[in-house]
């Protein structure tokens, strides 16, 4: 991308090997002039690009530097050129492809370590050789610990093998001290390589501090929330009634030291964006946007760049971090808090959760009993859990942040400490797949009420004959959690 503006001044470069441009100054010149015109051509939408894409990107100083020192070189080069070789092919590259790195995120994650979190061009990763390094270019330039220090990096790519034309990188730069000691402030500069040659690189100021706003209680508990909810990219018609079921039922859940962090990928249409609005105003929730995610082609609206972004946003800001999705409500079992499950699991990093299986569109023709049925909740109607054995499910976990250095949408590979997967007699979750974006009533058919007495109900589902069992534990927290939602945000209309 960056050599792209110098492979076009090079490109002027061959043709000026040419004998017959010896005798003639003017040709020279013209050829310079057209070459310089081409290069000028090729760095403007790159730059407009970088500058847009990234904070900070590459400053537009050092590029006209190397824009000055590049192209001169042809001139130099037609003393000493041989002649053309008539068998020499030149590759003329225009425009940009992919970034070298697209920043979303640059975060402190303790006294000497920080973490960036964006997408590269996954051909590059692939194929080639790109490093990191990390410099603190330090406001204070006589403070002690002199005014620039390097730091290690390494690159995490959490989403290998499925990324698109980008991939998710993660990069950990880990100092030997703490590089903003003094409090003076300074920046946070990436030295992005393309290859092995440590010539060609991006320099990127990844992030900043203020005098004075390095705080060391920041990074220890007790943190702010018990419990955070990272949620992945939200996209499509989703339906703003379900939405609403769910985020009262997880702030009934997880309790009030809890906080709910969204991303939207353009799910969040008004209506959506009304019934969690009251959330955000109690402080219960936030919505980041990140519609503009589109611009970059990587795994399904870059969820994985989404989760590690959360994950360093909010590493010290709670002691579990869940991640699920919005068709999916966690639930304990029987005579278990969360509070013991979760003291129970303290030894543990990581822990996975294990789903019900929930039918998005059966329900129990009980309308005669249920008054008012049309105005029930999804999770109280979709009462028939699919009891097929010995399938791999998904499963989705929770990790103690401090712990993870870069994560996934269903395990983080990336952390120290232990994993714990026998969790499913205390936590489960129940997943309604495809419920979210069907508008209106989620029934869709009906099951006699006899289905509620028999064990296992046999059933025609997708064409294939299934067994599903009634499972109305969900439906029996439905009266609990509305009475949370009224207390904490007023009566809601949808
Ligand atoms: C650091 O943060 C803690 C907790 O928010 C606060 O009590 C303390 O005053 C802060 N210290 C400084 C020096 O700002
Ligand atoms: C959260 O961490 C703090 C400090 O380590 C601890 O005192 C508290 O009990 C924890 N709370 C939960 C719900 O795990
Ligand atoms: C529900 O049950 C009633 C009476 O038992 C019946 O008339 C009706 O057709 C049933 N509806 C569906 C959708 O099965
Ligand atoms: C970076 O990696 C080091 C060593 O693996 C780890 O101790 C540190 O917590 C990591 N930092 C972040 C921000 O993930
Ligand atoms: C992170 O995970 C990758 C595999 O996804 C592994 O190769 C690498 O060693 C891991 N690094 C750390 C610090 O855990």
């Amino acid at each position: 991308m960056r050599k792209e503006g110098t492979s076009a001044a090079v490109s002027g470069n061959p043709a000026g090997k040419l004998p017959l441009l010896f005798e003639t100054k003017l040709l020279v010149a013209t050829l310079l002039a057209v070459s310089l015109v081409i290069a000028i051509w090729n760095f403007q939408p790159y730059y407009d690009n970088l500058l847009s894409s990234t904070t900070g990107g590459r400053s537009s100083t050092t590029s006209s530097t190397e824009t000055t020192t590049t192209l001169p070189l042809p001139a130099e080069k037609l003393s000493t050129s041989k002649p053309a070789d008539p068998n020499k092919r030149i590759f003329t590259s225009y425009g940009n492809a992919a970034s070298l790195f697209v920043q979303m995120g640059a975060y402190r994650g303790g006294l000497r370590t920080f973490a960036i979190v964006g997408l590269a061009s996954k051909p590059i990763h692939v194929y080639g050789h790109p490093w990191f390094e990390c410099e603190w270019i330090s406001n204070n330039p006589s403070s002690s610990s002199s005014s620039s220090l390097k730091a290690k990096a390494y690159k995490m790519l959490p989403d290998w093998g499925l990324g698109r034309i980008y991939t998710v990188v993660v990069v950990n730069c880990t100092f030997s001290v703490n590089p903003n000691e003094d409090n003076s402030g300074g920046k946070l500069i990436m030295y992005a390589y393309y290859g092995e040659s440590p010539e060609k690189y991006e320099k990127i100021v990844a992030l900043e501090e203020k005098p004075g706003s390095y705080n060391e209680s920041n990074f220890k508990p007790p943190y702010k929330y018990e419990y955070l909810y990272c949620g992945s990219s939200l996209y499509g018609d989703l339906s703003a009634s379900r939405i609403r079921e769910w985020i009262a039922y997880h702030a009934w859940f997880f309790g009030p030291r809890s906080h709910f962090v969204f991303h939207d990928a353009g799910g969040v249409r008004p209506e959506v964006r009304a019934v969690l609005e009251p959330w955000v105003r109690a402080g219960r929730a936030t919505i980041q946007d990140i519609r503009d995610q589109t611009e970059f082609d990587g795994y399904y609206y870059n969820q994985f760049l989404v989760v590690n972004d959360c994950l360093h946003r909010y590493r010290h800001a709670a002691n579990w971090t869940f991640y699920f999705d919005v068709d999916e409500y966690i639930y304990l079992l029987d005579g278990n808090t969360l509070e013991s499950v979760l003291a129970e699991f303290e030894d543990y990093t990581q822990f996975t959760i294990e789903q019900n299986s929930m039918s998005s569109k059966l329900c129990l023709n009980d309308s005669t009993n249920d008054q008012d049925y049309s105005r029930q909740w999804g999770f109280e109607k979709l009462v028939f859990r699919d009891s097929r054995t010995g399938i791999e499910r998904d499963r989705k976990y929770a990790i103690q942040a401090k712990n993870a250095f870069s994560t996934g949408v269903h395990i983080s590979d990336n952390v120290t400490g232990k994993t714990l997967h026998k969790t499913e007699m205390k936590i489960r979750y129940y997943h309604y797949h495809g419920s979210i974006t069907v508008p209106g009533d989620p029934c869709r058919e009906f099951l006699p009420v006899s289905a509620r007495k028999k064990g296992t109900t046999w059933y025609y589902y997708d064409d294939k004959l299934g067994p599903f069992v009634y499972d109305d534990n969900m439906k029996k927290l439905a009266h609990r959690v509305k009475l949370l939602e009224e207390k904490t945000i007023g009566a809601v209309h949808v």
